[in-house]
């Protein structure tokens, strides 16, 4: 592993080229500083939501200390924490809870959608259990999780159960913030200047994180390891650099789609919290990548068909974890009925060096047909490197979209089907027009 130095995190290039070289990414490194330099001198557009920034400085050390008093109350008391929130202000803290926690199931989540189903799926699952809810929304008048709330706020269950409803919000304004003042719950506050897609490293996704039994002070860390990184201007130094350059390369060539692809199924909500980074950052004015992903191997048994040879508009980053995994070996079978004493008996006798070795091969297979890639390695996944990886993220995406001339922190586009919906739903200050939407069935 000599490829990681200061981080934990390291880029191989290798299936990039020709499409993107090292020569080029050097040759391009002034669009990327310019960018930089406007997102820390605050010049840059959305000026106002850089409090992500400095990761190390989001919450002091009083704050700190209350969250992490707070999740350890709750967690002596309960089985089990119900996150409540959608978007920026609950993916991050699922990303790294799935990745991380021990005991991923004894954090469950509403209010990232309005089924019913789930909801009374839910209820069932979470009935007889001791339950704290934590209900997260920066605005507090999110339709979804203000709604999964009502229905699901007398699940709690707990001997003191006002101090098992935690509300994560505003410290001003919002119908949240006047609820738990009202009600006397403990608050937690989303900072001003951080919206949600890159408020994980608050208090919005660090209570959750924090109650699942992660360190939230070696995540913090890995982040802040890696913002020091990201100071440097060279592309080679500077992981961020690199990437946002690689990849507004790739998109100026006509690749529309970047997949995120992991070879590890607990990576499977970092793919969803950096699809919504990238997917509501750069997605306006008609430009962007398409940000998707894949889990592998399972995908490449679904969709590997068309990432090989489908219309070749993609891109692929794979997440990849290098060390620290278990060794699962592959037994010997007297009888060898199913061919695979070529690996019980050889160096590839665990099952995740057969992991390795997919990886290595999906990489090559997809360069071939017409896939350039890059793979972020992880050095082991643990707090440091998924800290790390976050920060380097969310800084890549900043540099990327100002590089593209768009703001980056703002989503005008979301309020599109909210404003609809309300007229629907008849919502005070909606009224007017026609309530009807246009259907033209195809009946059989
Ligand atoms: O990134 C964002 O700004 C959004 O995803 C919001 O986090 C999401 O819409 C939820 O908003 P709120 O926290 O106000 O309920």
């Amino acid at each position: 592993m000599r490829h990681f130095e200061k981080l934990p995190i390291a880029l191989d290039i290798s299936n990039l080229s020709p499409n993107v070289t090292r020569e080029m990414v050097t040759n391009r490194r002034n669009a990327a500083e310019c960018a930089d330099r406007d997102l820390r001198f605050g010049t840059c557009q959305g000026a106002d939501f850089l409090g992500w920034l400095k990761p190390g400085e989001i919450l002091d050390k009083d704050e700190l200390d209350a969250l992490k008093n707070c999740a350890k109350q709750l967690r002596e008391q309960t089985d089990m924490l119900l996150v409540i929130g959608i978007g920026g202000s609950y993916l991050g803290a699922r990303a790294v809870i799935e990745a991380l926690a021990e005991e991923p199931d004894r954090v469950v989540y509403a209010g990232q959608n309005i089924s019913a189903h789930y909801l009374q799926r839910l209820r069932k699952q979470l009935s007889g259990k001791r339950v704290a809810i934590n209900i997260i929304s920066k605005s507090g008048t999110t339709t979804e999780p203000a709604l999964a709330f009502r229905v699901m706020k007398d699940i709690v269950n707990c001997a003191d159960v006002k101090s098992c409803i935690v509300a994560t919000t505003d410290a001003n304004k919002g119908a949240l913030l006047q609820l738990a003042e009202k009600e006397g719950l403990e608050r937690f506050v989303v900072p001003d200047n951080i919206g949600g897609r890159y408020s994980v490293l608050s208090a919005v996704g660090l209570l959750p994180i924090a109650y699942a039994g992660v360190d939230i002070d070696k995540l913090i860390a890995g982040a802040v390891a890696c913002a020091d990184a990201c100071k440097n201007t060279d592309p080679e130094k500077n992981p961020a650099y690199f990437y946002a350059i690689a990849r507004q390369a790739l998109y100026l060539q006509g690749f529309s789609i970047e997949l995120l692809a992991n070879f590890e199924p607990r990576l499977h909500y970092i793919s969803e919290w950096w699809k919504q980074l990238y997917g509501e950052s750069e997605g306006k004015e008609n430009m962007a990548l398409f940000p998707a992903s894949v889990d592998f191997t399972t995908d490449l048994h679904s969709m590997g068909q068309y990432i090989q040879q489908g219309r070749r508009m993609l891109a692929e980053t794979f997440v990849i974890v290098e060390g620290g995994e278990p060794v699962v070996a592959i037994p010997d079978w007297e009888d060898d009925s199913d061919g695979l004493n070529y690996l019980a008996n050889g160096e590839f006798s665990d099952a995740g060096k057969v992991n390795a070795i997919a990886y290595k091969a999906t990489a090559q297979a997809h360069r071939e047909g017409g896939v350039p890639n890059m793979t972020v390695l992880l050095k082991q996944l643990d707090e440091e490197s998924l800290g790390a990886l976050i920060y380097f993220f969310e800084i890549a995406c900043a540099i990327s979209g100002l590089m593209m001339g768009v703001n980056p922190f703002d989503q005008p586009g979301v309020e599109a089907y909210k404003t609809i919906m309300f007229k629907l739903l008849g919502k005070p200050g909606f009224e007017g027009g026609s309530k009807e939407t246009k259907t033209d069935y195809v009946s059989f």
